[in-house]
């Protein structure tokens, strides 16, 4: 039996090492552990052995069956390991290469504008956050101290779902991003510092108005934030988003009913070959003039209260604008409409290659 055993050991670890691929090391696993296999038979010679005689080869049999399944493993392994590392030789790709009969697409300039203010953004220690399109009234209305009979609620006319059966108005396609700035208030604790980008919806339809339009809104909440902050971050977001040093602002009073003080911002303009350059100062050119650019102002005490926040702890500010509007002051496209018309000539005209390092790749202040 001692020879036996020795003897088969070193067969069938002989027979691993020779194994030459899954397959063979498989079968010698068949041959020595399957159901008929070799050790299998010799497991069970020990049920009919005396005590004694077991006591001796109860232990050597155990160890040539963990013998033999551990040079099954170490063999199965090394045999994988080889046939990955010979994959990854074989199989190299050179990913710089031109993508050869393929019809390269676009990137639609909303696409490439949000992209370009989500890193002019983040740049500033912001984050990007998103809700639904689907909104309810109190997160679009109501919580911006926009209450049921306020008449801002006809400048934002919308899609409306039908009534409840109390006669409440519960959905709406949102109007704006606003409703964003709730949802975070609501679930973060400040300080939040976020932007809202996304689709709106109002019912208005000419060249320079779609009922489906692109929005991006931003929030700060903290304490001791001042209009000082929020006029330095308009100044250096719209210097960075159309690449000038001579952006002039002016912060014009207005009122949104989640905002108190509200400003209108206007950016100076000049007229070069009949189209409107952003840029310059129109307090020292007759050749220019103001452009309204974004909405803006410190938020309302309400709205902070809204959201479960001490209006005496928290301050912050908030500012809106139209992405697509952004689009066509950087890029110059005339007709807000075209950009929902889907015409490939428009698209591969102003659209942008996929491996176009973004315009802002300089980053804010660069
Ligand atoms: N939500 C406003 C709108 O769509 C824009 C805005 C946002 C104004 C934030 C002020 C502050 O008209």
């Amino acid at each position: 039996m001692t020879t036996d055993l020795d003897q088969l050991r070193t067969d069938l670890l002989g027979s691993i090492e020779a194994a030459a691929g899954l397959d063979a090391v498989e079968a010698v696993r068949v041959q020595a552990l399957g159901k008929q296999g070799v050790v299998t038979g010799l497991l069970k010679t020990l049920g009919g052995m005396s005590p004694e005689a077991r006591q001796v080869e109860g232990p050597r049999i155990h160890a040539l069956r963990e013998a033999v399944t551990e040079a099954l493993a170490a063999r199965k392994a090394g045999l994988e390991k080889a046939a990955l590392d010979a994959r990854l030789a074989s199989e190299t790709i050179d990913m710089t290469l031109p993508v050869d009969g393929v019809p390269a697409g676009s990137v639609h300039p909303v696409s490439q504008v949000m992209d370009e203010l989500a890193e002019i953004f983040a740049d500033l220690g912001f984050a990007v956050a998103t809700g639904p399109e689907i909104e309810d009234d109190w997160h679009n209305f109501t919580a911006l101290n926009i209450p049921e009979t306020h008449p801002a609620r006809a400048m934002h006319d919308t899609f409306y779902f039908p009534r409840e059966e109390d006669g409440s108005q519960k959905y709406l396609l949102r109007t704006h991003t606003s409703p964003v700035q709730i949802r975070t208030m609501v679930q973060d604790k400040p300080p939040i510092r976020i932007i809202a980008p996304g689709r709106v919806y109002r019912s208005d339809s000419d060249a320079t108005h779609t009922p489906m339009f692109h929005q991006i809104e931003g929030l700060v909440i903290d304490k001791g934030i001042t209009l000082g902050h929020l006029k330095w971050t308009l100044e250096t977001f719209l210097k960075a988003f159309f690449e000038r040093d001579d952006i002039v602002l002016r912060l014009r009073p207005s009122y949104f009913p989640f905002t108190e003080p509200s400003a209108e911002v206007d950016v100076g303009f000049t007229w070069q070959n009949g189209k409107r350059v952003i840029g310059g100062d129109p307090r020292k050119s007759d050749n220019g003039g103001w452009m309204e650019v974004l909405g803006s102002g410190m938020v309302h005490r309400k709205v902070i209260e809204s959201c479960g926040l001490d209006p005496n702890e928290w301050q912050g500010f908030a500012f809106g604008t139209g992405v697509d509007r952004l689009a066509m002051l950087k890029y110059g496209m005339d007709d807000l409409r075209a950009f929902f018309d889907g015409d490939l000539r428009w698209l591969r005209h102003y659209g942008f290659s996929a491996l176009d390092i973004p315009t802002l790749s300089g980053g804010v202040g660069a």
